[in-house]
């Protein structure tokens, strides 16, 4: 998908799309469409009952007076309480009606609406962020679809008052797309595709961007003292890989930011084997180093000025006679000794070392971890909030403010040492399970507190949010790279210059 800038100015061809206030309000490039077709937007949107609302689209097929194929009118609600989310959002809603449509090309008119607060430029940059985001496919592996269920939208215009300036927003932004992407593309791929060598050479390939990548493998890990991450891959016919993503943008000395990634690119559950059904869904437990890769290809992208270290935990999870019995005792990096209870509690035991390197290798300011860890976090919050833990509230705070204004959003959940006693174990340091059946999320992100060692840190169970069902905003059902937005909004607020 090409996306262009142009100034507010009728197209001769493709789709238009034109933003709407709540009240059926037009701005004033609509309501100078809605006289160039003798009031026809005006009479579709009575006839139609269109009030603007958010998300509310009318298309008005054909419209006399002009030359373009169709107009989609698009609502934004009050333009008052209008934020960024709401422009990807209408942006997202324009594509999701028009990407198979037939047509080819689409205007979008980011028109302007009195009482808007979001500058006009960063609006039209957004609509395209999710026009853009909402278009993606993953389509590698369909040989076969039939024509008319294929995309022909293949170029995108904003048209804004100010288009130089959107042009200038949207740099940002379209790099930010373009990590979202990597991310959505690592997470849909089928596992026998894409496993710790095959993800971890794909990290390697953003060297292009200017990072630096440094692969460790087993024989590395072992010398290291790995116990718990090498002891989840011992199973797997694919030997494991962590790997180091540093982007250097920042003053150089500076201590650097950490982001750490789950990433079972399949969780069988090992020995403590899952049910069947749904099995498949496991391929994306490496959603959180899906994130953390994508999020270094945006950071590098658009040349952020800080210093980031990205670290993923890359293991195949899987039951053999050389895999990890429940019983067993590892050593993890820190020392620190683990009884496994349950083979398929296999992710703390991949962050546990990932975490203890990160730190003692980079001394990092803060720690953010992103694993899909726990089915318990999608009982506790579903799919609409992703489950934080935090020692540190500062950290926290940004979090959850980078979450509200990416839609990215996050909800914070205790930590305390009653839930800590509860993995304990009676003949190592700890268990890496909790009773069953209790407060599963608390007591998976109190086993990696234990790896923290007093660093700010704050754990993302994206679990619930990493997958959707469901077409979703800027999201298309599938991977949702969650946690992209969010941590590169993180950085841009609050870590650069
Ligand atoms: N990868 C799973 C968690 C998960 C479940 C992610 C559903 C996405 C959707 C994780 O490794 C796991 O199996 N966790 C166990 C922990 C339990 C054995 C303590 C769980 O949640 O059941
Ligand atoms: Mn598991
Ligand atoms: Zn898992």
């Amino acid at each position: 998908m090409k996306i262009a800038f142009s100034s507010l100015a009728l197209p001769k061809s493709g789709a238009l799309a034109v933003t709407v206030a709540a009240g059926a309000k037009l701005g004033s490039f609509g309501a100078e469409l809605d006289e160039r077709t003798g009031g026809l937007l005006g009479r579709s949107m009575k006839a139609a009952r269109f009030s603007g609302k958010a998300d509310e689209t009318l298309t008005v097929l054909a419209p006399n007076g002009v030359e373009i194929n169709r107009i989609v009118l698009v609502g934004i609600g009050n333009p008052a309480d209008a934020t960024q989310l709401t422009a990807g959002n209408a942006g997202a809603t324009v594509v999701a009606g028009l990407l198979t449509s037939g047509e080819t090309e689409l205007s979008i008119a980011s028109d302007a609406h009195e009482g808007l607060t979001v500058p006009a430029a960063e609006f039209a940059a957004e609509l395209a962020f999710g026009a853009l985001a909402r278009g993606w496919r993953f389509e590698r592996y369909k040989t076969k679809t039939p024509e008319e269920k294929k995309p022909t939208l293949t170029r995108i215009t904003l048209l804004a008052g100010e288009a130089k300036a959107a042009k200038k927003a949207w740099e940002r932004l379209e790099k930010v797309a373009d990590g979202v992407f990597l991310a959505r593309e690592v997470v849909s791929e089928p596992p026998n595709v894409l496993y710790p060598e095959s993800f971890a050479e794909r990290c390697a390939a953003l060297r292009d961007l200017g990072l630096e990548v440094d692969v460790l493998d087993e024989k590395r890990m072992r010398k290291l003292g790995m116990g718990a991450l090498l002891g989840v891959g011992q199973g797997s016919a694919k030997p494991p890989r962590l790997v180091v993503m540093r982007w250097n943008g920042g003053k150089p000395g500076d201590q650097p930011i950490a982001f750490i990634g789950k990433g079972v690119t399949f969780d069988t559950g090992g020995i403590s084997l899952k049910p069947g059904l749904n099995m498949d869904d496991m391929k994306w437990d490496m959603a959180g180093a899906g994130a953390v890769y994508g999020l270094m290809a945006a950071l590098a992208g658009r040349k952020a000025k800080a210093n980031v270290v990205g670290i993923v935990g890359l293991v195949e999870n899987m039951p053999d006679g050389n895999a990890q019995r429940p019983g067993d005792v590892v050593t993890s990096m820190s020392g620190q000794t683990i009884e496994i209870l349950n083979t398929d509690a296999e992710g703390r035991l991949v962050l546990c070392d990932a975490m203890w390197y990160c730190q003692q290798e980079f001394k990092p300011k803060f720690m953010i971890d992103l694993a899909t860890l726990t089915g318990a976090i999608i009982v506790s919050l579903g799919n609409e909030h992703a489950g934080m833990f935090a020692n540190n509230d500062e950290l926290s705070e940004k979090i959850a403010r980078a979450g509200q204004a990416t839609g990215e959003k996050v909800w914070r959940m205790p930590l305390a040492p009653a839930y800590d006693r509860d993995i304990d174990s009676d003949i190592a340091d700890m268990r890496n399970i909790g009773s069953p059946g209790k407060a599963g999320s608390i007591t998976a992100a109190q086993f990696l507190a234990r790896y923290t060692n007093g660093v700010p840190w704050a754990h993302l169970d994206i679990a619930g949010t990493a997958w959707s069902k469901a077409d979703k905003g800027v999201v298309p059902k599938g991977a949702t790279a969650f946690g992209v937005r969010l941590l590169d909004r993180l950085v841009a607020d609050n870590y650069e210059g």
